[in-house]
């Protein structure tokens, strides 16, 4: 029987994973599938249950599963803890001891949030974008990193962004087969123009094109891509990157889309075992309020059938479900436009469970 691991995690977090489920207990009796779910701690909640972002039994937990949910980390609660407890290094922890270097994140427009875009509406209808983030190397993790006091006795702050061959072969590889079953178009993102280690980024995928005929492969510096992703998005079909310009690059994608409560996201390692979550982050600031849109997190569960679990009417089920309620008119704030119906977390979730039925 397929497991489950679900994490909550801080702020919004618990709140849209509730959602979440009620979604996935649907369709685990419609379609039968049997899975089992547990739960466990990450972030500030395990912060204060156990005092560390990611206690060893949550790792454990998810090493033994088929594949994790998880809400989202962090607050400002936790915000001036010593830098090695905080709760993002829970987050940086488990991408990294699940070894999920690849982080596929989606933006797409639905065609009823056009103008919930802070860009005009045909610039972004029929948007279709996939980022492909790496997610376990570059300089999140490069050493040595770190702040000290050097010899002028002046306080430095370095960090290390690195990269070596395989690491940019396989993530590539992950691009080039998305790019491969979409339109065939991938753009590797780099900063080639400063930095030695995109240089080797650019090789490599260059390297790898020789395998991947089918695919046009071109190259972008980064700050481009930024522009052009506000300039004219629908340029773009897949875009690989390394961790700190995807990670950027795929929060102005979800803007585009009218909402960064829509997107959810996957993270994979090689055995095909993945992170499901939101975009989003946290939201301290609505946590709690019952106003968070749970979408993102509803549509993190239907990826997590798809690729994970291999579940794939259920998975097109939720998508279907979503995008009717989104048709009958409810939004939640931040996807409200003229003539919506305004909803909250409980309500939007009860009507996707309601189109599911
Ligand atoms: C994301 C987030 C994380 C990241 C933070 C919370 C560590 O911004 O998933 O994009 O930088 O990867
Ligand atoms: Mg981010």
């Amino acid at each position: 029987m397929p497991k489950v691991l679900l994490l909550p995690g801080d702020g919004i977090g618990p709140e849209i994973m509730s959602q979440a489920e009620r979604v996935l207990d649907v369709v685990n009796e419609k379609f039968d599938l049997q899975i089992e779910t547990e739960h466990g701690l990450l972030g500030g909640s395990a912060i204060d249950a156990h005092g560390v972002p990611m206690p060893e039994e949550t790792l454990l937990k998810a090493k033994q599963v088929d594949a994790v949910l998880l809400g989202a980390v962090g607050g400002p609660k936790w915000d001036n803890l010593d830098r090695e407890i905080r709760p993002e290094k829970g987050l940086l922890g488990i991408r990294s001891g699940l070894e999920l270097f690849a982080n596929l994140r989606p933006a797409l427009t639905y065609s009823q949030l056009a103008s919930a875009s802070s860009l005009r509406a045909e610039l972004v209808s029929g948007l279709d974008i996939l980022i492909v983030r790496e997610l376990t190397g570059g300089i999140y993790f490069g050493q040595p990193r770190g702040i000290h006091t050097n010899d002028a006795g002046d306080r430095e702050g370095f960090n290390t962004y690195r990269y070596d061959e395989s690491e940019i072969k396989r993530i590539g590889r992950v691009a080039f087969e998305s790019a491969r079953k979409r339109n065939g178009r991938l753009c590797s993102v780099d900063k080639a123009n400063v930095l030695e280690a995109t240089v080797l980024w650019r090789e490599v995928m260059n390297e790898l094109a020789a395998d991947y005929p089918d695919v046009e492969l071109t190259h972008m510096y980064v700050d481009n891509a930024a522009m052009q992703l506000v300039k004219e998005p629908k340029q773009f079909d897949v875009i690989v990157t390394g961790n700190m310009f995807g990670d950027i690059l795929s929060d102005i994608a979800a803007m585009l889309t009218g909402s960064i409560g829509m997107l959810p996201s996957a993270s994979l390692n090689h055995s095909g075992v993945g992170m499901y979550e939101p975009c989003h982050g946290s939201a301290p600031d609505i946590a709690g309020q019952g106003v968070a849109n749970p979408l993102a997190m509803i549509l993190s569960l239907s990826m997590m059938l798809r690729y994970s679990l291999k579940q794939e009417a259920a998975a097109q089920a939720i998508d279907d479900a979503v995008s009717a309620v989104l048709d009958q008119g409810l939004r939640t704030g931040d996807i409200m436009t003229d003539g919506m119906t305004a909803v909250g977390t409980q309500e939007m979730g009860d009507a996707v469970v309601a189109a599911l039925q």
